[in-house]
C-alpha cells in the first residue's frame, strides 16, 4: 500500500521518541543500515548515548506537548538535511486507569502526549512534506486502540484516535505520493510496560519490535502490527458482536 524500501543508506529519518524503548531500537537499527537519523525526545543525555556510536546521527531534543520546541527541533533537523524521507512519531505515555481510579490530570497528560503531540508534529512537518511530494509518516499507536480494554480508560482512546487519524491521513496523502504507516505494537518490554502487574501475553523485546516495525515499512505495509500471534487475535475479536466481545475480554483478562 506504500512504496517498497530496499535500501536505507542515506535515507533521512526523523524519529520522535528515540531516547528509549522501541524508538531508540529503531534508531539504532536504521543507523546500522546506513540511514541518517535525527533523534528527538526530552531526555538529551539519553538521546546522545543512542547517537554516540554513529557519526551520521543528529540529536534534536523536544517535548511533544510543546509546539514551539517541536518547531525548533524541526529547524535543527532541516539545517542538516534539505528534505526528510521519513518521520516516525513513536513518543507515548501510558498509565493504567480504571473507572474507580479515574484521574483527569493523568488523562490530560496521556492525550497531550499520545494525540495532541502527534497533531503538533503534523502541523510542523506536513507543509514541507506536501511541497516535496515524496516521503512518509509513521505513527505508533497500539493494539489497545483497536477496541476497548480494561485498565485503558485514557490510553486506549488516545490510541484509538491514532488509528482513525492514520486512516484519514492515508486517504489524503497516498494520492500525493506520501506514504503513511499505522504502527500498532502488542506488548513490548520497555519502561512503558515495566509497572504492569499482569502477565503480558506474547511480550517481545524492543529490539524485535524495531525489527518488525522496519520490516513493515520496507514491505510498504499501511498497518504494521506485531507480534502477529497476539495482534491477529485482537483484530479478530474486534469483529465479534459486543455481547461476545465483552464476554471474551472478561473471561480472558479476569477483569
Ligand atoms: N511497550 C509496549 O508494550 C507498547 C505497546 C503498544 C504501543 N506502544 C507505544 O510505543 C511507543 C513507544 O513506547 P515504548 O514502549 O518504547 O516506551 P518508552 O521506552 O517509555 O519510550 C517512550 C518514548 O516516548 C518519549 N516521550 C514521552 N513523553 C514525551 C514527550 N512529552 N515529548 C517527547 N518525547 C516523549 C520518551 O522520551 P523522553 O522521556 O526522553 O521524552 C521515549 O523516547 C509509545 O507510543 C507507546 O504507546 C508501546
Amino acid at each position: 500500500m506504500n512504496p517498497l524500501i530496499r535500501d536505507w543508506r542515506n535515507k533521512r529519518v526523523w524519529i520522535i521518541g528515540a531516547s528509549s524503548g522501541i524508538g531508540a531500537e529503531t534508531a539504532r537499527l536504521l543507523l546500522r543500515q546506513g540511514a541518517q537519523v535525527a533523534l528527538s525526545a526530552r531526555n538529551q543525555p539519553l538521546l546522545e548515548s543512542v547517537a554516540a556510536p554513529f557519526p551520521q546521527a543528529i540529536v534534536a531534543p523536544l517535548d511533544i506537548t510543546d509546539h514551539t520546541s517541536i518547531a525548533m527541533a524541526y529547524a535543527t533537523v532541516r539545517q542538516h538535511w534539505q528534505e526528510i524521507d521519513l518521520v516516525l512519531i513513536v513518543a507515548g505515555a501510558y498509565n493504567e486507569m480504571r473507572a474507580e481510579s479515574f484521574n483527569m490530570a493523568l488523562t490530560n497528560h496521556i492525550i497531550d502526549v499520545n494525540l495532541r503531540g502527534v497533531y503538533h508534529c503534523l502541523d510542523v512537518i506536513l507543509p514541507d512534506m506536501l511541497k516535496q511530494q515524496h516521503g512518509g509518516i509513521g505513527i505508533v499507536g497500539s493494539v489497545a486502540g483497536l477496541s476497548g480494554l480494561p485498565k485503558a480508560l485514557a490510553y486506549g482512546p488516545s490510541k484509538a484516535a491514532i488509528i482513525n487519524l492514520c486512516e484519514s491521513l492515508y486517504l489524503d496523502l497516498e494520492p500525493k505520493n506520501i506514504a503513511v504507516y499505522m504502527i500498532n505494537p502488542g506488548f513490548v518490554d520497555t519502561s512503558l510496560t515495566a509497572n504492569n502487574d499482569f502477565a503480558m501475553p506474547a511480550l517481545m523485546s524492543a529490539g524485535d519490535a524495531a525489527k518488525a516495525l522496519v520490516k513493515g515499512i520496507e514491505r510498504g505495509d499501511f498497518h504494521i502490527h506485531f507480534p502477529k500471534r497476539f495482534t491477529n487475535w485482537l483484530r479478530l475479536a474486534r469483529l465479534l458482536p459486543y455481547r461476545s466481545y465483552f464476554y471474551l475480554v472478561h473471561k480472558v483478562t479476569g477483569l
